[in-house]
């Protein structure tokens, strides 16, 4: 048995951990409990992270083979180490894993390694990682357990042959073809990775445009174009209904969602990337009698309380975007709550970036919603091909797109596809949780040459006009 602490966090995912430092910071004795063996969650060991380092690298990689000559770069033999291109992500994880561990123990927090259990409200009993068992006692309880890939029935991960975004990550040969499930996020950024390195991909999405909930059309519509330039395949409006594993390759059979005839695909791996799943399995909630929605989400209120209200809840396992930055806001806001009795995260204002090239990122509303809710705006855009340092880095696909209020000028929505974009949405974002006019934006001195401009120009173009285009 553990000393009773103020908080007990069961996950150490990004919810997890950054809700332990900031208990931690405000004098709370907190306890955080993760499985894993390391802390950081999805996001540091087989997500955000990984993936990240993989797309990096992929990118150089694919730069130095077909983007040289015209810089006047002559290059020799050029080759892939696939073990340790996979080194070079593993560094990066463990660097960051470990130093979440020394800012938990900075703070204060225990870490208890092992699977966490309600056993009353008030307790959870720990399968300790190291064998044997123990109970730590929380006046405060929060659950952060995080999200899981949501399986395609009778399709077994195996995340060898048929592999979710884990298996994505660290396959150990570079497979000839490849069939993504799901042109989502996951299924984007992992098929531009394999792709890079020279497998043949085709992304298999249901819906009629790519880049899964969020993405403006238009801005959808041209990364589809760019992605297919870089030699990816796409089947829009096609719904995979079945696949089968038993032979040398992967089969699936599809059904073309606007009347197309069902057809049977095939390829060496299947990359299943249809969405996740809350995750809470083992978590005992039975136990106590918690609810969770028709989708397997802890139902909470607009502080976080579960119907039990000393025991919260917050990041990918309850509603909202499974994104790293909304657990983070939610973690500092919830441990406010419990604190103070007051927090504040603004859900109109979470941005969504895609790393892959160019970058796509966007916040706010997107055309299609704003028609959708018939609220009127005014678009202003401004293309990349017009911004000089996009000019002097060869590299101009892509715009910046704004969407703003036709009568007040209060920017409604930021949506860019380019260089950078995940870099720069920053700026829109800052722009909305401030309420800016594009107005104000489009007055703000942004220095030259530089990417941000086009920006700049985009908010010219939406209250008046654009100088450069
Ligand atoms: P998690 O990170 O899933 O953490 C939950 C933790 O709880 C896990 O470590 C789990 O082991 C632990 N746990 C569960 N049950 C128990 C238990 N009973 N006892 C003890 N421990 C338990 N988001 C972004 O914002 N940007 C990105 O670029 C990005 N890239 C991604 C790429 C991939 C491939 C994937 C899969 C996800 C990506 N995400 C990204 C999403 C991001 O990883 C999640 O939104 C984020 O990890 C959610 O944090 P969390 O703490 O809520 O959950
Ligand atoms: P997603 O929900 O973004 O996309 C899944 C796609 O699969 C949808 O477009 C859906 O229409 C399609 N689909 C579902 N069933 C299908 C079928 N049978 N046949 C064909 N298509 C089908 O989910 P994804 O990509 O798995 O990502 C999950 C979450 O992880 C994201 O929503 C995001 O929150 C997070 N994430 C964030 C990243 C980032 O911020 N850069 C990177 C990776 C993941």
């Amino acid at each position: 048995m553990i000393e009773e602490k103020d908080l007990v966090i069961i996950g150490g995912g990004v919810a997890g951990y950054v809700a332990a430092i900031k208990a931690g910071q405000e004098g709370m004795k907190v306890a955080c409990i993760e499985k894993r063996g390391t802390l950081g969650g999805t996001c540091l060991n087989v997500g955000c992270i990984p993936s990240k380092s993989l797309l990096n690298n992929s990118h150089l990689y694919h730069q130095i083979l077909h983007d040289t000559k015209n810089r006047g770069i002559e290059v020799g033999d050029v080759k892939l180490n696939l073990a340790n291109f996979m080194k070079a992500k593993d560094t990066a994880v463990s660097g960051l894993t470990k130093g979440v561990e020394f800012l938990l123990k900075k703070n204060g927090v225990e870490y208890i390694k092992g699977a966490g259990t309600f056993a009353t409200e008030n307790d959870i009993t720990v399968a300790l990682n190291d064998g044997g068992e123990t109970t730590v006692r929380g006046k405060n309880i929060l659950i952060a357990t995080g999200s899981e890939a949501t399986p395609f029935p009778g399709l077994e991960i195996d995340e060898k042959r048929v592999i979710t975004s884990t298996g994505a990550i660290s396959l150990e040969n570079i497979p000839e073809t490849m069939i993504v499930i799901g042109g989502g996020i996951i299924g984007l950024e992992m098929a531009s990775v394999w792709s890079r390195l020279g497998t043949k991909v085709t992304v298999v999405e249901f819906l009629g445009q790519i880049g899964g909930p969020g993405m403006d059309t238009e801005i959808a519509k041209a990364t589809q174009k760019l992605l297919k330039k870089q030699g990816m395949d796409f089947k829009l409006n096609t719904k995979v209904v079945s696949g089968d594993k038993s032979g040398q390759r992967v089969k699936l059979d599809v059904d073309a969602a606007k009347g197309g005839k069902p057809e049977t695909l095939d390829a060496d791996v299947v990359l299943v990337a249809i969405g996740r799943r809350p995750y809470t399995q083992g978590l005992g909630l039975e136990n106590i009698g918690m609810e969770l929605d028709e989708r397997g989400r802890v139902i909470i209120d607009s502080e976080y309380r579960t119907k039990i209200p000393h025991i919260r809840c917050v990041g990918d396992v309850t509603f909202g975007p499974m994104l790293a930055h909304k657990a983070e806001e939610e973690a500092v806001a919830v441990v406010e709550y419990i604190k103070k009795g007051y927090g504040h995260v603004n859900y109109g204002c979470i941005p969504s970036v895609m790393y892959t090239y160019p970058e796509v990122a966007w916040v706010g509303q997107s055309e299609q919603d704003l028609k959708n809710q018939k609220i009127p705006y005014r678009v202003g855009t401004f293309p990349f091909s017009a911004n000089s340092r996009a000019k002097t880095n060869l590299d101009t696909d892509g715009l910046v797109k704004m969407l703003a209020d036709p009568e007040t000028d209060r920017l409604l929505g930021v949506h860019i596809i380019g260089p950078n974009a995940g870099e720069m949405i920053a700026e829109g974002t800052l722009a909305m949780e401030y309420g800016a006019s594009t107005e104000d934006i489009a007055r703000t001195c942004h220095a030259h040459p530089t990417l941000a401009e086009a920006f700049k120009e985009a908010a010219m173009a939406t209250s008046s006009k654009a100088i450069h285009f």
